[in-house]
């Protein structure tokens, strides 16, 4: 059982393994929930590296897949096939090898011109929601180094957004990729039922214990500017990113 570390909930593991097995007992229990309760599963998949060996692990599993649709929390601006792309990854580890239906995979066209790119994710959202709010069973979202989540980096205006469901943002600082993005704003990550967070690695130690533990102050940490009114915020984390937060041996 991992050590409850987190001021939000959550649960620290021991090794990255152990991470990913519990999101994905997360991931597979949610799914059969809001699948029982409302015939599908809404889900919003996290970019980067971490989250690689979940989908691995999830393409394993006994899940209803033809009642699951896939969007993304945020993209960078490249073609599918791109190796940057956050799409290209999930469909090459996970979608490729489960019976997901072509029109339940919600890719964001990150290859058009920005703002075009945002506006066509955004209608896409609205047309599959509806207009009032996207309420996903599932986001799930990494923590980059300087305390960025989706692609709502420091400083971002669309950490602040109130309106707009999604966002195109200009990327020319570190942390590389140094690619524009797409992504959902505060909007969607707090209006989901659950929002997952993946955390690992001793090079996430010092933005955690910022984003849990330090001064609320989401320009600077966008991580925090998550906070679902409704829904429920769990971090799973392993012992070498909460090596800061842990209660002292
Ligand atoms: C992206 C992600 C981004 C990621 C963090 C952590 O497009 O890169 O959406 O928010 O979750 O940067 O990335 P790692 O998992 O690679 O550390």
């Amino acid at each position: 059982m991992g050590v409850t570390v987190m001021k939000f909930g959550g649960s620290s593991l021991k090794d990255p393994r152990s991470l990913m097995e519990r999101a994905a007992w997360h991931f597979t229990h949610l799914a059969a929930e809001a699948i029982s309760q409302r015939g599908r599963f809404t889900v919003a998949l996290a970019g980067g590296s971490t989250p690689r060996q979940l989908y691995a692990l999830l393409a394993g599993k006994e899940i209803d897949w033809r009642s699951i649709h896939f969007f993304w929390g945020d993209e960078r601006c490249v073609p599918p096939e791109n190796p940057e792309s956050n799409f290209r990854m999930a469909y090459d580890v996970l979608l490729s090898r489960v019976q997901v239906p072509a029109g339940n995979i919600h890719r964001i066209p990150a290859e058009s011109p920005l703002d075009e790119a945002a506006r066509r994710y955004e209608t896409a959202l609205h047309l599959f929601f509806g207009v009032n709010s996207p309420v996903f069973d599932l986001i799930l979202l990494g923590l980059g180094p300087d305390g960025h989540t989706a692609s709502l980096f420091p400083g971002a205006p669309a950490v602040r957004e109130t309106t707009r469901w999604v966002a195109g943002v200009v990327h020319t600082t570190p942390p590389p990729p140094l690619l524009d993005r797409i992504t959902l704003t505060p909007v969607v990550l707090n209006a989901a039922r659950n929002v997952l967070f993946l955390v690992s690695g001793a090079d996430k130690t010092e933005p955690l214990r910022k984003v849990l533990r330090g001064p609320f102050q989401p320009d600077l940490l966008p991580a925090q500017s998550v906070a679902p009114v409704d829904g429920k915020i769990l971090w799973l984390v392993d012992r070498a990113a909460a090596q800061n937060i842990l209660p002292s041996a």
